[in-house]
């Protein structure tokens, strides 16, 4: 027996009991004739104790940093207690120890605040992974896995594996593509997820079904992304949006119980999509805070008949707000006494690449209800008040007003209030706030390429009171700048994302399920019929067999977990994880493979 307890699980209770324990030296630390040593294993830490005769020994034959040792021993109760470890009360008096492996000197320290850099950590990823900070997520990871299953089999999901090596399935970013030895000059692609196959499988009466699963894109990394990535994917036959949402918020709040002891009662919010991108400036709002972001143009055209007389706007030159295609304003709640360094600095921050804005503009609005702002110059306090009653401030607030171009504006604004929710502390990573944002346009205009794509993806439903439009109306554009007049732009998806603070954790759709409605979408995204059957001739095989009305959904299962674990970075919640250009610098991996194998694949013509 290598061992008859784990380093975590000792206490005082355990007094005088003899026992065996394997782990990795953590410390050695010696006091004159004794030394004491930390030995750690996944479950925790346990002090021993080497008496004078082993000192010795260990004397002649060091330990060293991370050796593998098995110790025998008692238990005892320690004099100097340490509060800090669930196995503090006790130490190990050690009456015989065995080194199992000795260890190189590691690298880095293996302790939560290391003095390992991010590349060499990654390097030594077997090594950060013995590390307590790391440890905790890959639990939490677990936990949330578990709990997944739990429910999702409670409620009659099954778990069904689909292939790795397919045809693509678009959804939006590149095909890692593997070639076919057997098949010369072809190659698979591997799935950006198993959207397809669980479509397949709802018309195969499967009406449940779930599967924890690998997903591969190629596509520009973040923090929240990884070029493989793992989904909770689900698809569910004989459902409605309002089903799917019920089954899912369902989902979430059962991990939130069991992974975090939290009873997120309250009904999960929802928000349409226009909404979202209105008050908040995008799909994915952190509803942690308020801070709506507030349309200014008409307020300002109002204020603007100060202008308009050209008392000011020819003296001073300011008419940026009144001609700018859009003005948007933030409140931000009692930050009226910031400095003018502050608000330089917030300028300043504004003015970067990343944002792209020009400048920023200022109101305050003092305690006593008198106003001052960076263009006093060119409005009256009256003016300023109806600016700033228009961005819903209240006393004690700082408006910020940015103007420009309509897009990036309102990037701009809704960056900027994200970052003042940091700076004021609305952020808490331990607070959390479900929402559905629904009701996503069907489709988005690629300006550049001229023509239709499918915003979620093309198997994605019209709503139904739509679908006559997406019909009746031919897709083809003839001015390319005017794509917001044609009706494919007001056309809503029966879509849906759930977002965590912030974060979209999860998409889905309810599907199209006819061949004819099938056919419109791919030729609508500009695919002719030939193409839509060479790529998905067997989904539209399928749906002329019985497909049933079907949808569903796919979390990502890296990011809820970094979420639930405070951080958005997936990388620390994934044991091998790709560095920021897609390598494993543990394997060094992607890598140039032989001659011998580029000819069996058929990617280099055959050696004479
Ligand atoms: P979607 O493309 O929205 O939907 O993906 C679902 C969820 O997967 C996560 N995600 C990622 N996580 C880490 N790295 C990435 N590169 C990455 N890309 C996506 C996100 C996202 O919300 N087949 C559809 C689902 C469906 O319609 O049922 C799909 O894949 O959290």
């Amino acid at each position: 027996m290598f061992r008859s307890h784990t380093c975590g699980e000792l206490r005082l209770h355990h007094a005088n009991t003899e026992v065996k324990l394997a782990g990795w030296v953590q410390t050695i630390r010696k006091f004159g004739s004794i030394s004491f040593v930390d030995l750690r294993d996944r479950y925790g830490i346990t002090q021993l104790l080497f008496g004078e005769a082993l000192t010795t020994e260990l004397d002649a034959n060091p330990l060293g940093r991370e050796f593998v040792l098995q110790v025998s021993g008692t238990v005892t109760e320690r004099s100097n207690k340490n509060t800090n470890i669930p196995t503090g009360d006790i130490e190990i008096n050690v009456q015989s120890f065995q080194v199992l492996n000795k260890s190189a000197v590691p690298p880095f320290t293996i302790q939560d605040d290391t003095d390992g850099g991010d590349d060499l950590r990654m390097k030594y990823r077997y090594l950060d992974l013995r590390r307590h900070a790391v440890k905790k997520n890959l639990e939490l990871r677990y936990a949330v896995n578990r709990a997944t299953r739990d429910y999702l089999h409670q409620q009659d999901f099954m778990d069904i594996e689909t292939p790795f090596l397919i045809k693509s399935t678009p959804e939006g970013a590149r095909d890692f593509v593997v070639p076919s030895r057997m098949n010369p000059g072809e190659f698979y692609a591997l799935p950006q997820s198993p959207q397809t196959f669980k479509q397949l499988l709802m018309v195969s009466g499967y009406d449940r079904y779930y599967q924890i699963v690998k997903c591969f894109r190629d596509e520009d990394l973040r923090a929240d992304r990884q070029p493989e990535f793992t989904q909770i994917d689900c698809e569910m036959a004989f459902v409605e949006q309002e089903d799917i949402l019920n089954m899912f918020e369902g989902l979430v709040k059962y991990i939130f119980k069991e992974v975090k002891a939290i009873d997120y009662n309250a009904p999960v919010e929802r928000m349409t999509w226009e909404n979202a991108m209105w008050h908040f400036g995008n799909d994915k709002p952190d509803i942690r805070f308020d801070m709506k972001i507030a349309n200014l143009k008409s307020a300002f055209m109002k204020a603007g008949a100060i202008v308009a007389t050209g008392e000011l706007i020819n003296d001073a030159g300011f008419g940026i707000f009144e001609q700018a295609e859009t003005v948007l304003a933030i409140a931000v709640p009692g930050a009226a006494d910031y400095t003018r360094k502050q608000i330089d600095e917030l300028t300043d921050w504004v003015r970067r690449p990343q944002i792209g804005m020009q400048g920023m503009v200022y109101i305050k609005v003092n305690q006593d209800g008198t106003y001052k702002s960076s263009v006093d110059k060119f409005y009256s306090e009256e003016k300023l008040k109806t600016i700033a009653n228009a961005a819903l401030a209240a006393k004690g607030d700082l408006v910020l007003i940015l103007a420009g171009k309509e897009e990036r504006t309102r990037k701009a604004i809704s960056e900027l209030r994200l970052e003042l929710g940091q700076r004021l502390g609305l952020r808490n990573p331990q607070e959390f706030r479900l929402l559905w944002v629904v009701d996503f346009p069907l489709f988005e205009y690629d300006e550049d390429g001229n023509r239709w794509v499918a915003r979620h993806h093309p198997f994605t439903s019209p709503k139904p009171d739509q679908i006559e439009t997406m019909i009746s109306n031919d897709p083809s554009i003839a001015n390319a700048s005017e794509y917001l007049k044609h009706p494919y732009s007001n056309i809503k998806a029966n879509a849906y994302d759930m977002v965590l603070n912030g974060n979209e954790v999860g998409g889905g759709s309810i599907r199209i399920y006819q061949r004819a409605l099938q056919e419109k979408m791919f030729a609508a995204l500009g695919m002719s019929p030939e193409e839509a059957r060479h790529k998905f001739g067997f989904l539209l095989g399928a749906f002329e067999y019985g497909a049933p009305p079907h949808g569903g959904i796919a979390f990502g299962l890296d990011r809820l977990c970094s979420i639930l674990g405070g951080t958005e970075s997936i990388r620390d919640f994934i044991a091998f994880p790709k560095n920021n250009s897609g390598r494993d610098v543990m394997l060094d991996a992607p890598s140039t493979i032989d001659e011998k194998q580029m000819e069996e694949l058929h990617l280099v013509s055959k050696l004479k």
